[in-house]
Order: structure tokens, then sequence, then C-alpha cells
């Protein structure tokens, strides 16, 4: 289990356990949530990014998974580092660790939408995983998610402290899913065979939709900065000698701001009870 303390990965660490796996967990430089530390089997701290560190880390292990990667909340101080630079090595690393320990699956989270959004950065170092798991000859499952619900928790916090921005009309439709709903999906691609499966949640919501959520929580009135995607787009351009990361993110929002990213539904979960669980009462 790659990318075991990140948000997806503790929800799949916990499916994984409820549903009777052993689990073995790799970690990086964020500690395992308490809540695991005398639950998983083993706990491996590697650089995935440094293929001699992951020496060892698959053997004995049935199925990988992987949601390893860049944080999705990229900010000035998280690494400046590209997805390409990050999720796509660290995960051709661990393939190769797979393959070389004779692992029986290997199931990788990459991002719904590839036929709109497959030109985009971020979009494609994910995608470059697939394609080297394809090439591996591994058997393999990969899951396309449309956004977590944990990521949109930062609408929550900005519309605490102010104005949330809005980027072109907000009309642009999308079913968000639930980190623990996702969970469920990822665990039933390593029980399963099924090779593809691209997962949204049970309810489509317009971007602005999810803004007003976030305040509807919080009993406020809805405050919104217009912010035309071109002028994020410009900004994204600017920002790709600084920071890579930064940039292929915001390009990415900016395209998902203005067309519709709708994936199966999966789950029962919607987000105004998620924004209603993390705000105050
Ligand atoms: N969040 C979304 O809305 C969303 C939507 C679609 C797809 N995705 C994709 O789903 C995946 C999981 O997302 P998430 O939100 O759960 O991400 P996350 O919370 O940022 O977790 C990523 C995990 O990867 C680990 N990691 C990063 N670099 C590593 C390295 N070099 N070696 C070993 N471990 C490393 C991190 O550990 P450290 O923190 O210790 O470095 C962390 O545990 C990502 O690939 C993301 O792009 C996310």
């Amino acid at each position: 289990m790659a990318g075991a303390s990140g948000s997806l990965g503790r929800h799949v660490i916990r499916e994984a356990l409820r549903r009777g796996h052993t689990v073995r967990a790799l970690i990086h430089r964020s500690p395992l949530p308490e809540e695991f530390t005398d639950v998983v089997a083993k706990v491996h701290r590697a650089d995935a990014l440094d293929r001699p560190q992951l020496a060892g880390v698959c053997d004995g292990v049935g199925v990988v998974f992987s949601c390893l990667g860049a944080s999705v909340m990229p900010s000035f101080g998280k690494g400046r580092r590209s997805y390409r630079q990050v999720d796509t090595p660290a995960n051709c690393n661990l393939i190769d660790e797979a393959l070389r320990a004779g692992v029986e699956r290997f199931v990788y989270v990459s991002v719904a939408g590839r036929d709109t959004f497959g030109h985009l950065e971020y979009v494609r170092a994910h995608e470059d995983v697939v394609a080297a798991l394809d090439e591996s000859g591994l058997d393999y499952a990969v899951v396309r998610p449309t956004g977590f619900f944990s990521a949109f928790a930062e609408f929550l916090r900005m519309a605490a402290k102010g104005p949330v921005p809005l980027i072109g009309n907000g009309t642009a439709e999308t079913n968000p899913i639930h980190d623990a709903d996702l969970a469920s999906v990822c665990v039933d691609a390593m029980e399963g065979q099924a090779r593809h499966h691209e997962v949204g949640g049970p309810e489509i919501v317009t971007r602005r939709g999810i803004v007003e959520r976030a305040f509807a929580a919080l009993h406020k009135p809805v405050r919104l900065i217009p912010m035309p995607a071109t002028i994020v787009r410009a900004m994204a351009l600017l920002m790709r000698p600084i920071n890579p990361r930064v940039s292929h993110f915001s390009a990415f929002v900016a395209a998902v701001s203005m067309n519709d990213l709708v994936a199966p539904p999966h789950g029962s979960r919607i987000l105004s009870d998620y924004f209603a669980e993390l705000s105050p009462p």
C-alpha cells in the first residue's frame, strides 16, 4: 500500500483491513496515522524516487496498491517538483520492484476524464504510469476518480475566512466522491479482475454549487470572487518556471472549472453532509 499516509491512502487501509486483508504500508515523510500503527503488518519508510530504497518492499506481497503522488494541494511549502517528476518515476520504480518480487496484481490511482483532460500535464503524468503498467506485463487495474471530498474541504477553510474565488461562471458539472466511497472501489479493484474503474460520487453538482455548499455548512452568505479562466491559465503559464507543480495543477483546475467532469456514480455520501461534519455546529 503506497501513499499510505495520504488522504485516500488512509481510507484504503481502513477498508482493506475491514475486509480482512493483511496490509503493509509504504510511507515517506508523513507518519502513518496512529490508528494503524498496531494493525498493519509492516511499515516501510522510503522515498520511492530513490529506487534502492524500495528494495524488498514488495517481497511476499500479493497485490500492490498505489495512490502515491505529489500533493494535489500544491502550495509553496509543499515542494515544487512537477507531477511528472514525482508521480511518474516514483510509481515506475514501484512497478519495477513489484515485477522483481513477482506480485500478482498492481492497482494504481490515476485521474478521471482523460478524454477531455488527457493533454494536461497533471493527467499525463498519471497516465504515463498506466502506460508503464500496460507495458510491464503485470496484471493491473487503474482507478480514475473525480475530485475527492477531502480536496474540496479547502473551500470550507476559505469560506470560513472570507470570499472564495470562482473560476468562470461556475456552471461546469462534476460528481466528487467521498474518500471512503472511493476506497471501497479501490479495494474492489484489488480483489477483482476488471482493469478500468472510472468513478465519481452519487451527486452531480456545479462548481458554483460546491462553493455554495461550503458557505451553507458554515451558515454564512455566499461571497464569491469571480475569476476568468483565462487569468488562471495565464497565471499557470507564468508560474511554470517557478513552481511547475502549482502551474500544472492550476491549469488542470482551470480546465475542470470550464468543462464537465462526470464519471459513473458510486457510493452514497454527499458533499453537504461532509461539509456539515467538518463545520462547527
Ligand atoms: N485529491 C483528489 O481530488 C484527486 C482526484 C483524482 C486523482 N487524485 C490522485 O490520487 C492520488 C492520491 O491523492 P491524495 O489526495 O490521497 O494524495 P495525498 O494526500 O497527497 O497522498 C499522497 C501520498 O503519496 C506519498 N508520496 C509522495 N511522494 C512520495 C515519494 N517520493 N515516496 C513515497 N511516498 C510518496 C505521500 O507521502 P508524504 O506526504 O509523506 O510525501 C502521501 O502519503 C494522487 O496521485 C492524486 O493525484 C487525487
